[in-house]
């Protein structure tokens, strides 16, 4: 059997990257974060000064990059962005650039190419519904607003206030941004299984994924 594609969506601090990498881990798949992509445009433009809803100027920034995301390390034109691209600053950015359709094209094109041959969770804001809409499985991780800041504020990978508050509230700045904008908006595919982890530690969350995809795999769903 073809090694499946793996599509997972949800609101930032949801916990997707956590959930994908163990994903990925046990299956032996490649692990792709999107919204990397999407943060090291971010990056890119602030560096060079360019204003972020220029929207021709910041796609040819997309289309002119190398843009490397794995599993360790995200890099943009050779540029180790890795700790870079997780604070305050890139999250405003990514979700500006990630505004602009011409970016998005730029975008999904490349992350389609990575899941040609199959074998991959990929986790996004628009993975399930507009990059693979026919991807084997795709899940939508949800929860609370206030668990979910709970978790960004606790998180290592990103820099930045550590306030509760400060954290609430530009995360629920970019979850208006993500799920209103009239490009690819964040929302659960039809057939995307939904969870909501507000109340499950990521092992729980993990074993029960696991066992859809298990599922999936024996052809039983
Ligand atoms: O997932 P992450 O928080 O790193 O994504 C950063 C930003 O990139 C998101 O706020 C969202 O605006 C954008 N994004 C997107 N589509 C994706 C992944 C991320 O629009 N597939």
């Amino acid at each position: 059997m073809k090694p499946l594609v793996i599509a997972i969506d949800g609101p930032s601090g949801v916990g997707k990257g956590t959930v994908a990498r163990a994903l990925a881990a046990e299956l032996g798949y490649q692990h792709v974060d999107s919204g990397a992509m999407y943060r090291a445009v971010g990056w890119k433009a602030l560096q060079l000064g360019v204003p972020l809803e220029r929207e021709d100027a910041v796609a040819a920034i997309a289309s002119g990059s190398t843009i490397e995301v794995s599993a360790t390390m995200v890099a943009i034109d050779g540029h180790d962005v890795t700790r870079a691209i997780r604070t305050p600053e890139i999250d405003k950015a990514a979700a500006a650039v990630a505004r602009l359709p011409k970016v998005r094209t730029i975008l999904v094109e490349r992350q389609r190419a990575m899941g040609e041959s199959g074998g991959i969770v990929m986790e996004g804001r628009d993975i399930g519904t507009v990059v693979f809409p026919h991807a084997d499985l795709k899940l939508y991780l949800d929860a609370s607003a206030e668990e979910r800041a709970r978790r960004r504020a606790n998180d290592p990978a990103h820099s930045g206030p550590v306030a509760l508050a400060e954290v609430a509230t530009a995360l629920k700045e970019r979850d208006r941004s993500d799920s209103t904008r009239a490009a690819s908006p964040l929302y659960a595919a039809a057939d995307a299984i939904v969870i909501d982890t507000t109340h499950a530690a990521v092992p729980e969350v993990v074993a029960q994924v696991m066992s859809i995809v298990r599922r999936t795999l024996a052809g039983e769903r």
